[in-house]
Formats: C-alpha cells, sequence, structure tokens
C-alpha cells in the first residue's frame, strides 16, 4: 500500500500543498499552513456511500415519490424569513458572523421558542458551560423552555447522546469551531477537524431528520473561518453581521437550497436579547429636521425589502498640496473613486484638493449599485454647499459616461419613501413615470443632475 501523503492545509483559505511553508502561496497569510491528516474512510462512510448504489430515477417522477421537506417556523419571524420560512427537517444550516455579535443568543431564543412549541429541541454548546446557557436563558426570559441543553466538544458524545430513539427535531451545535471529531487527528477549530465535523454532523441530519444548525466564527477578513470549506457541504449558509458598536444586527441568507438568498432578517440587541425589527428605515435614518449640506436618503433594497438609509458626504478643502485623503464607511471605496472620476471627467467639478469623507449613517453596508446617484448628490451637495430638500430621496446606477441608468424596483423604493414622508425624488428619467403620490425630478445624465443642483439658489 502506498505511504499516505503528507499533506499542509492553509487554515485561512483552505488551500494545500505537499510542503510546509511560512507563507500561504495561494492567499498569501502568513502562519496559517497547518499538517492535514486527509479524508478518512471510514467503514462507516463507505457503506454509506454505497447504498444509494447510484440508481437513477426519473426527474418527472418525483412529484408523486417524495413530499416537501417539512419546514419549522421558529416564530421569530425575522429569523424565519431569512430562512425562508423556518429551519428545514433533515438540513444543515450554518450560521457565521463575528465573535459577539450575537449567534449564541439568537439560536438559544429560537431554541427556546421552538422548544416551548412542542418541538425536541438540543442546545450543545462547546463554548460555554451547561450552566451559564441556563444563566442566559433565564435573563432572556426562556428560562422555563424545555431544551435539553449539553456541554461538550466530541462529536461522537454529542452523536450518541442525541442519537438514540428520538432524535431531536432541532440540534444547535455551538460552535463548530470547538467540535472535535475522532475519525481524523489534529486539534479542533482546524480545517481537517471542522469538516470532518461538519461532515458527520450533517450526515447526522440526513440520516436522522433533524435540523442541524452550526455556529461558526468568521476570520478577520470576513469569511467564515476556515470553513469556506464547509459553506458547501451545508445547505444553507446564514452571515449575521453588524457593528458591534451599534445595536443593529442583519442576518442574511448567502446560500439556501430550500429558499431565495435576497431577504433579510433584521435585529436589534437589548438587553433582553435580540428584538426583531419590522420596519428597518425607522432605524437608520439620524432626525431629520433641517436640510443639512451633504445629505441624502437612499431607499436602498435588500431582496424585496425596501431600507432607507442616510448617505453622509464631507468634503474638506487643503490649503497645502498634501495629497488629499478619502475615506469611506460603509459604501465601497473603489466605486467612491469612480463617482468622483466622472463627477470630474464629465460635469468640470474638481475634488482634487478636497479630503472627501462618504458614511452611511447607523453602520449600515450598503451593497446596492442603485446608490450611486445619491452618494453624487451627497458629494455634490458638500462641495457646492446647497442642501438636497430635506424630504427628498435618491437613486440612480452611474455609468462612466455619466449617464443615469435606471435600476431595480423603482416602484418599491419610491414607495417606502412616501410611506415615510418623503415627498420628491431623484432618479433616472427612464423611471421619472412611476405612479405614486411623489414629486419625481428624473436626469438622464449626471451633467444635468449637478446643472440642477447648481442652479437651486
Ligand atoms: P453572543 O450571543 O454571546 O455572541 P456570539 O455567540 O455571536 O459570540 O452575544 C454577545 C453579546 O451580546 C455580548 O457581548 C453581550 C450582548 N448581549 C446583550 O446585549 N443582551 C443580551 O440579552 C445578551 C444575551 C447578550
Ligand atoms: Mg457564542
Amino acid at each position: 500500500m502506498a505511504k499516505p501523503q503528507k499533506k499542509y492545509v492553509c487554515q485561512a483559505c483552505g488551500s494545500a500543498t505537499s510542503k510546509w511553508a511560512g507563507q500561504c502561496a495561494d492567499c498569501g497569510e502568513w502562519n496559517t499552513l497547518v499538517e492535514d491528516a486527509g479524508a478518512v474512510v471510514t467503514a462507516f462512510s463507505a457503506r454509506h456511500n454505497l447504498q444509494g448504489g447510484g440508481r437513477p430515477i426519473l426527474l418527472s417522477g418525483l412529484d408523486s415519490e417524495i413530499a416537501l421537506p417539512e419546514r419549522m417556523a421558529t416564530g421569530i419571524a425575522e429569523l424565519d424569513r431569512a430562512l425562508g420560512g423556518g429551519f428545514v427537517e433533515s438540513s444543515a444550516t450554518l450560521i457565521g458572523g463575528d465573535p459577539g455579535i450575537g449567534k449564541s443568543t439568537l439560536l438559544l431564543q429560537a431554541a427556546a421558542k421552538l422548544a416551548l412549541a412542542g418541538k425536541s429541541v438540543a442546545y450543545v454548546s462547546g463554548e460555554e458551560a451547561a450552566d451559564q446557557v441556563r444563566l442566559r436563558a433565564r435573563r432572556l426570559g426562556l428560562g422555563n423552555a424545555p431544551v435539553q441543553l449539553a456541554a461538550a466538544t466530541s462529536v461522537r458524545d454529542i452523536l450518541t447522546s442525541f442519537g438514540g430513539a428520538a432524535a431531536p427535531d432541532l440540534l444547535v451545535i455551538d460552535s463548530i469551531q470547538t467540535m472535535h471529531s475522532d475519525l481524523i487527528e489534529g486539534a479542533a477549530g482546524t480545517v481537517s477537524q471542522v469538516r470532518a465535523s461538519a461532515g458527520e454532523l450533517i450526515r447526522f441530519a440526513k440520516e436522522r431528520g433533524t435540523a442541524v444548525v452550526l455556529v461558526g466564527h468568521v476570520t478577520k477578513d470576513g469569511s467564515l473561518a476556515g470553513p469556506r470549506v464547509m459553506e458547501h457541504m451545508v445547505d444553507t449558509v446564514l452571515a449575521f453581521e453588524g457593528e458591534r458598536s451599534h445595536q443593529y444586527r442583519i442576518l442574511r441568507a448567502i446560500k439556501n437550497r430550500f429558499g431565495g438568498t435576497d431577504e433579510i432578517g433584521v435585529f436589534s440587541m437589548e438587553t433582553q436579547g435580540l428584538s426583531e425589527i419590522a420596519n428597518p428605515s425607522s432605524l437608520f435614518l439620524t432626525s431629520r429636521d433641517e436640510s443639512v449640506t451633504g445629505t441624502v436618503v437612499f431607499p436602498a433594497l435588500e431582496g424585496t425589502r425596501p431600507v432607507l438609509v442616510e448617505v453622509q458626504a464631507l468634503i474638506v478643502r487643503l490649503a497645502s498640496g498634501a495629497t488629499p485623503r478619502r475615506a469611506v464607511v460603509g459604501w465601497d471605496s473603489g466605486r467612491l473613486a469612480m463617482i468622483l472620476a466622472v463627477l470630474e471627467a464629465r460635469c468640470g467639478l474638481s475634488f482634487s484638493t478636497c479630503e472627501v469623507y462618504l458614511n452611511i449613517a447607523g453602520g449600515y453596508r450598503v451593497q446596492d449599485p442603485a446608490a450611486d446617484l445619491a452618494v453624487a448628490a451627497a458629494l455634490v451637495s458638500a462641495l457646492s454647499e446647497r442642501a438636497v430638500p430635506v424630504d427628498s430621496v435618491g437613486f440612480g446606477e452611474i455609468a462612466l459616461s455619466g449617464e443615469i441608468r435606471p435600476v431595480a424596483h423603482a416602484n418599491l423604493r419610491l414607495k417606502e419613501a412616501a410611506k415615510l414622508g418623503f415627498a420628491s425624488a431623484l432618479l433616472p428619467s427612464a423611471q421619472a413615470t412611476e405612479p405614486g403620490t411623489m414629486k419625481l425630478a428624473g436626469f438622464k445624465n449626471l451633467g444635468a443632475f449637478v446643472d440642477h443642483m447648481l442652479a437651486r439658489g
């Protein structure tokens, strides 16, 4: 039999090499290569792989043979929305997020709610003692929920404890990085251990019909720790995001085999745990009662859900010839550079001696390309010291030619803005005919928009 080859796996990106090195050749991270025991084929996994026998079945013959998987709605509407209706039986869900963002709190609340609704629920913590979890549950007012708690880090122990005659409906593993599988060697938290532990737990989910939820910490660069390798193994990946200094949290589906990935759940972290935010726009708009220069409200779209956020720009003219700073919080800095370039090249404005600061209020991160016009409006307003009317919103995508392009779901954005008391909108001319009560000012290109801003008193 051939001698097993040694393999070194980068704990940051998961790439493998046969030689150890101080720096990963793929992602450039230092000291991340760790010896990997490789995949181990056990008698169990071999048998499992043979069971299906690769027998083909007819796609069109399916509807009579299988029922749709059952969903367990947690009763936490924002969580159910992100999941596409609730946890699915026989499925594996990964919830990733920075340490301290509220993953344990959210899952404890969900577990308790399901248990109180009569489901059998188990919560395994590899990070906290069972008493600590109980104390937290009591603080959240959920002390009397019949959740089975365990503090364990051995996957074998967990599968033995919960693999009896009646497997739980929901099994929460907090966190996958603390789990240890004895199928392979290596310390908990390494890529190979995480992969093996996740693999065993996912197989348990498929075989026993349990909905397994894995908590995963993310690394400093924001990827699901090492476990990018895990993302393809699970059915659903949710990211729990937010600034720790701000109260709100967003739960975003990144992958969902049982639903869409464009819905978000919004929460705020209170002393009583996470509470649902049904109307997120109220959260991100600062109190607006006078016209301040450099601020424009942008109706962003998260899936089918509009969220109004405030774009703020500040321009500081430099006296000396020092290189001016450009700083962005909550938006893409490359995109800001592009908008500045278009304003300079197509509209005759000059930012070359100005420092430019751009901020999305409330710690929100905008990913929607429709924000271009709102950003340009904030920049022009800050530069010209003319305020955009306080009751207006702006959206539109800007091309390098300066053209203002239509965006998706203009009607949803306008409706939400109208609902929150906004009276007018700056938008692409192609969409200035949307029905509704708002006064619409359409622009074909950025030059026309700048002329409009500068012409105003
Ligand atoms: P936690 O759920 O432990 O985060 P994670 O599991 O993602 O690491 O929550 C961490 C923070 O949340 C902690 O710093 C305290 C805060 N918190 C509250 O503000 N209110 C609460 O009711 C709870 C339980 C936690
Ligand atoms: Mg935790």
